[in-house]
């Protein structure tokens, strides 16, 4: 392995930098030049590749986003599109490719793979969806926006004995609507997992009321049955006692800096990748296995999808009372 290159791709997840940081250093420290892919798939078929040192990777470990930048690419998803990329990565003299990103980018990787390029995959979402680890680089982030969020919003809806509803992020996934709810103690949390009906929710709401409480919060993932919006409206015609107020903290969710946990993640995913390239074992993805980083297979990765543990459901119901 003499060159190997890197990219970022789907929704960018504050942690991404540390993991390329880390690629780039693994790397350079075994004699391995490294190149990096701008904007993802797109900026692989463009040819789009600039050379990273050690120099251009410095002073990244601590911001949001992505210096590769993302993006999201209908065509790479045909096979016409996958083979050009395959010509791409040949013609700059690539050995081996790192993907950092969702369980989409995922899927490109493993198309790679299937066309016998040495690939290996990062699990990178503030979602936490992603089979094959137990979290992906910028969740814990997120879930401490949404906390702080959460936190804040307590302090108002007190002061003027009101319900909050906070949509969190993650596509059809529950992952950030459950924890925050729980660790925001929330009244009530409605997930794509676990759909709960408009009555539910303003029972919820209306109990805490009842029960004398000066707030509540209602946390509503935007995959959920009844979006946002549709509760609010319910809640117009069905008072729960509180007034109602809403809040979608919206991409919020995906910037900052990364907390220590996913810079921690990030960085060791990021060594770990590097490790599984050299060692020939392309078309895995790393991840958090306990408290060590493992290879699982990306067909592994691609065929199921990492659910939430069912306890987190009852504990978020039995302590929201
Ligand atoms: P994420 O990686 O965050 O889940 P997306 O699902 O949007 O984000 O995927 C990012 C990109 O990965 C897509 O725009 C596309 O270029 C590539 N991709 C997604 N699915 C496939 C697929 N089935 N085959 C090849 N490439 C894919
Ligand atoms: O996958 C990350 C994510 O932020 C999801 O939580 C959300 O549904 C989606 O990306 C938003 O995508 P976009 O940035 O294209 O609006």
């Amino acid at each position: 392995m003499r060159r190997i290159a890197v990219m970022t791709s789907g929704g960018d997840a504050p942690g991404m930098n540390a993991a390329i940081r880390a690629v780039v250093r693994t790397a350079n420290a075994k004699n391995i030049e490294v190149y990096g892919i701008r904007r993802g798939y797109t900026g692989l078929l463009a040819g789009d590749f600039e050379r990273l040192t050690n120099r251009e990777v410095s002073g990244i470990l601590q911001r949001g986003g992505t210096i590769l930048q993302t993006a999201r690419n209908e065509e790479f998803k045909t096979e016409r599109g996958q083979k050009r990329g395959l010509r791409r990565l040949n013609e700059q003299g690539i050995d081996g490719l790192v993907v950092i990103g969702g369980d989409g980018s995922l899927q490109g990787a493993l198309a790679l793979h299937q066309e016998d390029f040495p690939v290996v995959g990062v699990p990178g979402s503030i979602d936490n969806d992603i089979w094959g680890t137990n979290m992906s680089i910028g969740t814990d982030t997120a879930l401490n926006t949404l906390l702080d969020a959460i936190d804040k919003l307590r302090d108002t809806a007190s002061s003027h004995e009101r319900a909050f509803l906070l949509e969190a992020m993650g596509r059809n996934c529950g992952y950030l609507a459950l924890m925050s709810g729980i660790l925001g103690g929330a009244e009530v949390v409605s997930t794509p997992e676990k759909p709960i009906e408009l009555e539910e929710i303003a029972q919820a709401l209306d109990d805490a009321y009842t029960r004398g409480k000066s707030h509540a919060i209602a946390v509503i993932a935007e995959g959920a049955k009844h979006r946002i919006h549709e509760v609010a409206s319910y809640l117009e015609k069905h008072p729960c006692g509180f007034e109602v107020r809403v809040t979608i903290l919206g991409h919020v969710q995906r910037g900052g800096s990364p907390s220590a946990f996913d810079r921690l993640l990030a960085t060791r995913l990021g060594v770990h990748a590097v490790d599984e390239l050299v060692a020939g074992n392309g078309g895995v993805m790393v991840g958090l296995n306990g408290r060590d980083i493992v290879p699982v297979q990306l067909e592994e990765v691609i065929s199921q999808r990492r659910m939430i543990h069912e306890s987190y459901f009852e504990m978020a119901d039995v302590l929201s009372r």
